[in-house]
């Protein structure tokens, strides 16, 4: 049993302070019943209400989002609007990060979470889980470009991986990649001569974006989707 002023705390993006003054303003409910005392005890099963919407009691939370143009994926900034911004305070909690980062103007899949190793196996290159993304590109997609993918396209800083590359129209194409370089899909695409003119993260691993998630909406990740996640690890590992 802990105290409702502190769960709420660690829950929560909130200070204790701040948590208080829900709580005394009549904000918090717990298991249905206003609760206007931050001494009152709660347990990890309760159902604590901040505001109307449920706060998760789980240990660590993952979020998707479907990432628009014009954030940083990054957990501050002095000028620009990051990701984190569009963390709905019921689900905002202390030490949230963005597990990847894409560039400013690509869109699509991003996960955020405040679980480090997670986070560190979904990005580990040697862990090899895959990322595709919908691409399109000012000039005709080529033969030679998908073989280049496959082969490995040499950049400054190495050669990449083998990368999977579908033709999906004549400027179009989805790419899968088991690494995450610095602009890599666009750096491939340069050295074809080629500007990526339109990025979108379509899935990590086993999990695609949702279709009914809008750009700039985000919510909990299921246990079930987690899972997909995960396998996708664990089956590319063997
Ligand atoms: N490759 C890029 O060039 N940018 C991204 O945001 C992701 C992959």
């Amino acid at each position: 049993m802990e105290r409702l002023d502190k769960i709420i705390s660690s829950r929560t993006a909130l200070s204790r302070k701040e948590a208080k003054g829900f709580i005394s303003g009549g904000k918090v409910s717990v298991n249905g019943a206003v609760i206007k005392s931050s001494e009152y005890k709660v347990s990890e099963n309760d159902e604590i209400l901040l505001d109307g919407k449920k706060i998760s009691g789980k240990e660590h939370l993952y979020i998707v989002l479907n990432k628009p143009e014009g954030y940083v994926s990054a957990t501050e900034d002095q000028e620009q609007k990051t990701v984190l911004e569009l963390v709905p305070p019921e689900l905002s909690r202390k030490g949230l990060f963005p597990a990847g980062r894409l560039d400013k103007d690509t869109t699509g899949l991003m996960i955020i979470t405040d679980d480090g190793e997670f986070a560190h196996d979904i990005l580990a290159p040697r862990k090899h889980v895959s990322k595709s993304y919908a691409v399109t590109i000012d000039l005709p997609v080529t033969e030679e470009m998908k073989r280049g993918f496959e082969n490995g396209v040499e950049l400054i800083d190495g050669v990449c991986k083998p990368a999977l590359l579908e033709i999906t129209g004549e400027r179009t194409a989805t790419v899968t990649l088991s690494e995450g370089r610095y602009h890599q899909i666009k750096r491939m695409f340069g050295c074809f001569g080629a500007k990526v003119t339109k990025l979108h993260r379509l899935s990590v691993g086993g999990f695609h974006l949702p279709e009914d998630l809008s750009p700039g909406k985000c919510r909990e990740i299921t246990p079930g989707e987690l899972e997909l996640i995960k396998q996708t690890k664990t089956a590319e590992t063997r």
